[in-house]
């Protein structure tokens, strides 16, 4: 099963892609996770890749799609996948459509998690991150000690484009440049959307229903 998970940033893909990669049973591959580890790494693409993050833009499309199409070629993607964060233009969508296309496979459900643009700067804002990637968010979804991990005892921190400032640009960025895939796959056929603004159990749930 191909899954690909499509929101505003603060939209709460990260967070709804922790359950449903252990209820689905698939491999959650997000783009932003993938980035950030060249990042650390220090590869070439981390390189070229920072300069873009930083200034809150899009990475170039050729470097990203050949990023996620070696990832999905990796043996574990053969058991089903929850994309995360990809596509994010319609040369992504394409690029995606001709690689599963390749493997006698297609995108099976577009889930889209729709949140207002008011609320979205507050979430970013306000999220705190584990190294390991669990995310919490100071009001609405607290660790049980201050800034400590629930599930692995790591030191949250703040991710560097989680400012107000660079939230306010990731959202101009997403406005204009995303959104305009969700109709790609409402013409497909294959979208379903659910309000993100309920509780995170409840999109769950909605998430869930979507793909029954
Ligand atoms: P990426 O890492 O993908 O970030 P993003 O899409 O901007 O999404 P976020 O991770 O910020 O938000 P999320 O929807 O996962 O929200 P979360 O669950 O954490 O991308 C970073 C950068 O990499 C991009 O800017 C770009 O430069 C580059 N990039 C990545 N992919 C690319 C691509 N395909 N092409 C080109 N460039 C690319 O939730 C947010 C907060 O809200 C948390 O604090 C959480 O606790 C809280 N929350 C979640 N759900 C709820 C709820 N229901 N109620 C209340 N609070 C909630």
């Amino acid at each position: 099963m191909i899954i690909i998970l499509l929101g505003a940033p603060g939209a709460g893909k990260g967070t709804q892609s922790e359950f449903l990669e252990r209820r689905l049973g698939v491999v959650h591959i997000s783009s932003g996770d993938l980035l950030r580890d060249h990042i650390r790494r220090g590869t070439e693409l981390g390189k070229v890749a920072e300069g873009y993050m930083n200034n809150s833009l899009l990475v170039p499309d050729d470097l990203v799609i050949d990023m996620i199409v070696d990832r999905l070629a990796e043996p574990d993607a053969a058991k089903g996948v929850l994309l995360d964060g990809f596509p994010r233009t319609l040369p992504q969508c394409k690029a995606l459509d001709n690689a599963l296309h390749g493997q006698r496979k297609r995108v099976d459900q577009a889930l889209y998690i729709n949140v207002a643009r008011d609320m979205l700067v507050d979430r970013l804002s306000g999220r705190w991150t584990c190294p390991e990637g669990h995310v919490y968010h100071e009001k609405f979804n607290p660790p049980k000690h201050d800034r400590i991990c629930d599930i692995d005892g790591k030191e949250l921190f703040q991710r560097p484009d989680d400012t107000r400032e660079k939230a306010e640009k990731r959202l101009a960025v997403y406005f204009e440049q995303t959104l305009p895939i969700i109709g790609y796959y409402r013409d497909k056929g294959i979208l379903c959307e659910i309000d993100g603004e309920r509780p995170i159990e409840q999109v769950t749930e909605d998430l869930l229903n979507c793909l029954k």
